[in-house]
């Protein structure tokens, strides 16, 4: 068996599931805490506990047991992991740079500090103190609210471009709200970096956005830019994780705006959606890559094999209860098409079931495969039909 540390994961969602994936090649021990074993990764671990990595002592608890600890999700206890380091853990991320990107407005003012370019930002209260700043002309619409924690997925995101939207969509809770920016395109970058100071960068990805769910429907390697539009998100991304000193994977999400600005959206400190094609149709796939920066082994070969067009598998919005896909087996005669589904039970309106990469010989060819697939593979529910 080969000399790895043990590895102890925070979550067991899909992206647990795909860490598990990549580490079984190697006969890495991967441990996943979550609510449940039947979560996505449950099956798929060395072992698992069942914890909430929430709260303070699940995540001590969990952590004493393994060498090296990582997560799959921003939203753990950030003191345990410090508590850990202290004992001799390594952690990965640093517990200090993941307390800082888990708050969006510490992460905004991490951004000011270290001079890279994002929208303008204020950091409110509560509802009531972003209704005063409107009525004394600090904020003017439209803006964008977002909660400072716990927010994901679209969820704790609000869009305020007019009276109406002051009215009934804003939230609750201390919260930054910033510019509302005029995106051209939504791109991101996922880099990864080790102990020893290795940088490694993907190639940038194009996200298209549902408008109803505010969730990525078709994800685009290589993205539609010029070649210096690369280098600079490339450069930004590797500033960034230097700067936040995380080993792993950070994940960067970009707005280029219509005069052409590039701007930081947010990040991640972990494997991201934005990277699920790497799978499929890269060298290294994102997952692997993670493994390796925390580990501190050599950093894999981010090269793209061929181009490729992801779509999330999402919960049709009328239908709860036990999953059904639709359709898959008129997906899975198409060349290039490749399933990923999560192994969750039960399927909600827009919930992340599965995704689907299509690798083709142009991104043409695969954005219309990706087309027959978004329109052909359905995730509902036979046992109620409807929500
Ligand atoms: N300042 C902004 N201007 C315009 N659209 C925005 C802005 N911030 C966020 N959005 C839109 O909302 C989406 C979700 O916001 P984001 O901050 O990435 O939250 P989440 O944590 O849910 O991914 C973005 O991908 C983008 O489409
Ligand atoms: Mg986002």
């Amino acid at each position: 068996m080969p000399n790895f540390p043990k590895v102890g994961i925070l979550g067991a969602g899909q992206l647990g599931k795909m860490l598990c994936q990549a580490a079984s090649p190697w006969e890495l021990p991967l441990y996943c805490m979550d609510k449940a074993i039947d979560f996505p990764a449950g099956p798929h671990c060395t072992g698992f506990a069942e914890g909430d990595f929430k709260k303070y002592d699940d995540v001590l608890a969990f952590g004493r047991q393994m060498d090296l600890i990582t997560i799959e999700i921003e939203h753990v206890n950030t003191e345990a992991l410090v508590a850990l380091e202290k004992e001799g853990k390594t952690v990965h991320p640093s517990p200090k740079a993941l307390a800082i990107i888990k708050d969006k407005g510490l992460q905004k003012q991490f951004y000011t500090k270290h001079q890279i370019p994002t929208s303008p930002f204020q950091l409110l209260d509560n509802k009531k103190a972003i209704l005063e700043a409107i009525l004394d002309r600090r904020l003017s619409l439209p803006f964008v609210q977002k909660t400072r924690t716990a927010g994901y997925d679209g969820k704790g995101v609000a869009v305020i471009r007019n009276q109406a939207d002051v009215t009934e969509k804003l939230l609750e809770g201390p919260s930054m709200v910033e510019e509302m920016v005029d995106i051209e395109k939504e791109l991101a970058v996922i880099v990864a970096r080790n102990e020893r100071g290795e940088v490694k960068a993907f190639d940038p990805v194009e996200m298209e956005f549902n408008p109803v769910a505010n969730l990525v429907e078709f994800l685009i390697c290589p993205a539609a830019i010029t070649s210096q539009q690369a280098e600079e998100l490339t450069q930004l991304a590797k500033k960034i994780i230097t700067a936040f000193d995380i080993c792993g994977l950070l994940a960067v999400e970009f707005f280029l705006n219509k005069s052409g600005e590039i701007l930081v959206n947010e990040v991640a400190p972990r494997p991201h959606n934005s990277g699920h094609h790497t799978i499929d149709s890269a060298i290294t796939s994102q997952y692997e890559q993670h493994l390796r920066g925390i580990l501190n082994l050599p950093l894999g070969s981010t090269k793209a094999v061929q181009p490729a067009v992801m779509v999330n598998l999402l919960g049709h919005p009328d239908f709860t209860g036990p999953v059904h896909y639709d359709g898959l087996e008129e997906c899975l005669q198409l060349e290039g098409v490749k399933v990923h589904i999560y192994g969750k039970a039960m399927t909600k309106p827009y919930r992340k079931m599965g995704h689907v990469t299509v690798v083709a010989d142009s991104i043409e060819e695969a954005k219309s495969k990706a087309r027959m697939v978004k329109d052909t593979l359905k995730v509902v529910s036979k046992e109620l039909s409807k929500k």
